[in-house]
């Protein structure tokens, strides 16, 4: 198995890098169901009025969106070590705060690393973290920080890739992943190496890691698991009691 160098920032470099053809490759890749996954993903997690939302990882903000156009929480705060993708959030939200989206949730953007943050104990009612987790040089400290900063009885709401369980499914998506994706993103973005290691990343995390018993051991309650188009992601519900 490959060994991939998840230096903080060398990965903030990298996304750094793509963030600006980010969206347009992401909707491609995906055909759009990623569009349908952050709305489920709101669902199940059951964000009330008022809510307060930590979006970890946040990227160009599409998930904290996702929050403040499907429930009526109060705020969504943003944080990603990518100064671009936080950039390119700012000015979506202002775009789309034009048109009159949100009601009147608030948005905070932030410059940093989610699994070290100055957040005070306790202080979000959701955290949410989008494909962002995989990604994080230092999950178990990573877990902590979500623990840390949920409010009692407040939930973790995460999505991240997998590689599907029906044979014929998971070679079919190996082959898309390894031989497709690479090249399709390299031409959106300019950046196949970041593309590459997309692949790289999900194959050891599917092999690697056990999400759903790695958020238990950080304290946390599993409330669902949801595996989304044939098994390629999941989304996972916890709990913090
Ligand atoms: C695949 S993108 C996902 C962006 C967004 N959540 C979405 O759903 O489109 C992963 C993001 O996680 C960020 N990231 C990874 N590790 C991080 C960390 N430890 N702290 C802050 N941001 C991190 C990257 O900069 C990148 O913007």
């Amino acid at each position: 198995m490959k060994e991939l160098d998840k230096d903080a920032g060398k990965v903030a470099g990298m996304f750094d890098g793509i963030a600006r053809r980010y969206d347009l490759a992401n909707h491609l890749l995906s055909g759009g169901v990623d569009f349908l996954w952050r709305r489920l993903a709101v669902k199940l997690c059951g964000a009330k009025k008022g809510d307060v939302v930590l979006d970890m990882c946040c990227g160009t903000g599409d998930l904290g969106f996702c929050f403040a156009k499907h429930s009526e929480i109060a705020k969504v705060v943003g944080c990603d070590f990518s100064e671009e993708m936080v950039r390119l959030a700012r000015i979506k939200e202002e775009k789309l705060n034009i048109k009159g989206k949100f009601g009147d949730t608030e948005f905070q953007w932030a410059t940093g690393d989610c699994t070290a943050t100055s957040y005070a104990d306790e202080s979000f009612d959701i955290i949410s973290c989008g494909f962002g987790v995989r990604n994080m040089a230092d999950l178990e400290s990573g877990l902590a920080e979500i623990y840390r900063l949920l409010k009692k009885g407040g939930r973790v709401c995460i999505i991240e890739f997998s590689l599907p369980k029906c044979a014929v499914c998971r070679a079919g998506y190996l082959l898309y992943l390894r031989y497709i994706l690479p090249i399709f993103g390299g031409i959106i973005t300019g950046k196949i190496s970041a593309y590459r290691y997309f692949t790289d990343s999900i194959v050891k995390w599917d092999k690697e890691v056990d999400l759903g018993k790695s958020l238990e051991a950080a304290g946390l309650e599993r409330v669902t698991v949801k595996p989304l188009s044939k098994g390629i992601a999941k989304i996972y519900v916890f709990e913090k009691i």
